[in-house]
């Protein structure tokens, strides 16, 4: 069994190459569900309903995000509409697991492929120079004796590489894959762990440069657009045995557009 899942859609460019790019790659690899974070896909800060919505169309089975989740107000709406129904649409967008009790939507998700083969997402966000939120470690322990799918997969949306890998050794031989996001860097660490846990910990931000070096070199403010020349859809293509959960290979891809 195989599946995709695609790092921080960034804005429309984000959005765009996902658009021309996705459908080949799911054909190509032959992919029985893909997985993505959409917490930037309206022009890079939140997500609205309707770019969801297309997102879903795109065929991404399930959208994680992260901290920039309620920047589009009206998205808060879009979640509480499931009203906990697994079947809706709207279900399918998750908000970090570990974010306070009572926040709107939900941190996790259990369904089915088109095939049948039961399947999870776990939503988390990391501690390390990010608000503090609850204890993604122990919170997943917690998770995982609700969740009855073999196949689990874990965004891990944090700042550090190293809390991202150890919430991979955490989960190894617990989970399918641990893949992070935010920093919207991939990291060419990509690895199954010994237990059938793949990992990679990310999956320069998608920001026009000019406005981040202004940032550095001043430390004035200044609003991030999306760049819009090379863009990159990053993703990762994780085979697993659907029957046992377990991972059996990683792979890390890049695609220019263009390309
Ligand atoms: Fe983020």
């Amino acid at each position: 069994m195989r599946i995709l899942f695609v790092g921080d859609i960034f804005g429309r460019p984000g959005r765009t190459i996902v658009h021309e790019r996705l459908p080949e790659l799911q054909k190509q690899h032959a992919v029985d569900l893909t997985i993505a974070n959409g917490e930037n896909a309206a022009g890079g800060f939140g997500i609205t309903p309707q770019i969801a919505e297309e997102l879903f169309e795109l065929g991404i089975d399930v959208i994680t995000t992260g901290n920039h989740i309620w920047d589009k107000r009206e998205i808060i709406d879009y979640m509480n509409s499931a009203n906990g129904n697994e079947a809706s649409l709207a279900r399918r967008i998750l908000r970090p697991a570990n974010y306070p009790a009572g926040s709107p939507g939900f941190g996790w998700y259990q369904g089915r492929t088109r095939a049948g083969v039961p399947y999870a997402v776990i939503n988390l966000q990391g501690r390390v120079f990010m608000t503090q939120n609850d204890d993604p470690f122990r919170l997943t322990d917690e998770l995982l004796r609700q969740i009855t799918a073999k196949v689990i997969l874990v965004d891990i949306h944090a700042e550090a590489t190293s809390e991202k890998i150890s919430m991979g050794w955490y989960l190894e031989g617990r989970v399918t894959a641990v893949l992070g996001t935010h920093t919207h860097v991939p990291t060419a660490d990509e690895q199954v762990l010994p237990s059938g846990t793949a990992v990679q910990t990310e999956g320069v931000i998608g920001v026009q440069k000019e406005l981040i070096l202004q940032r550095f070199l001043t430390n004035m403010p200044s609003r991030f657009e999306p760049a819009t020349n090379d863009v990159r859809l990053c993703a990762t293509l994780i085979e697993c045995n659907p029957d046992s959960g377990r991972a059996t290979g990683v792979q890390r891809i890049m695609l220019r557009q263009g390309k």
